[in-house]
């Protein structure tokens, strides 16, 4: 291998690395150009997610990782009277979230606020429901952090987690690469009731359509 090629591969390990930062983690532009494709290509997993619960008019309404903030948009055109809360630990996405929901912001209908999922700074008992698309891999412990959420959330409300890929079986190869490299955490359909259960989550439902690797769960704060 020649000095030029060695070169050539060294860049393209720390550009791949840095890319899969931004996409963990959105700070940078291209943290925005990632969180802008992000609003596109996960909307109708979030349709289909969404069709699970029953969101009443008048709800609060808590998104967690909530990217470029299409899922708070989706959800303040159900909740009309309600009001939208997001939260988000990259600056780059709470960015793209407030551009995309300035009206709304401005009509005092919706609040984004930059926040892990580990401290959400909200009291107990705020949320009638709380959304999660697509963000529930990367926590970092997920356990404690579900149990962040049922904090805020009142007795009888409901979390909602929407995710595109997760553990089907073993048959999981392709996953475990990409799973390393952006330190995610894969859970089978299992694994995510048996997290809600052991966070403390009753009235546990799955839901999954197979062919496209979706699934959508769901627990209830014990009233
Ligand atoms: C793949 S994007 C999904 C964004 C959006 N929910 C969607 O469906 O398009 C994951 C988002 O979760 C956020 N995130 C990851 N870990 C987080 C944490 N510990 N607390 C809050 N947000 C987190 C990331 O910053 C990113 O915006």
């Amino acid at each position: 291998m020649t000095i030029q090629q060695i070169l050539f591969v060294v860049l393209a390990v720390i550009g791949t690395l840095y890319l899969l930062r931004q996409v963990r983690k959105p700070t940078r532009w291209i943290g925005r150009l990632f969180v802008w494709v992000m609003n596109k290509s996960h909307s109708t997993l979030t349709d289909w997610g969404l069709q699970h619960v029953l969101i009443e008019k008048d709800f609060t309404i808590l998104d967690i990782g909530c990217g470029g903030g299409r899922t708070i948009q989706k959800l303040a055109a159900m909740a009309t009277e309600g009001l939208l809360c997001g939260v988000d630990y990259a600056a780059g996405s709470v960015g793209a979230s407030r551009s995309k929901n300035a009206k709304l912001i401005s009509e005092g209908r919706v609040e984004i606020r930059q926040a892990s999922v580990s401290r959400l700074p909200f009291p107990n008992a705020k949320f009638d429901l709380v959304t999660a698309v697509e963000t529930q891999y990367y926590w970092p412990n997920l356990v404690k952090d579900m149990q962040e959420i049922l904090r805020v959330l009142k007795p009888g409300g409901k979390l909602i987690v929407i995710l595109e890929s997760y553990k089907v079986g073993s048959d999981n190869k392709l996953e475990r690469p990409k799973k390393s490299l952006l330190r995610y955490t894969l859970l089978s359909a299992d694994g995510q009731r048996e997290l809600f259960s052991t966070a403390g989550y009753t009235s546990v439902q799955l839901f999954e359509e197979r062919s496209k690797g979706w699934i959508c769960a769901s627990g209830r704060k014990p009233l």
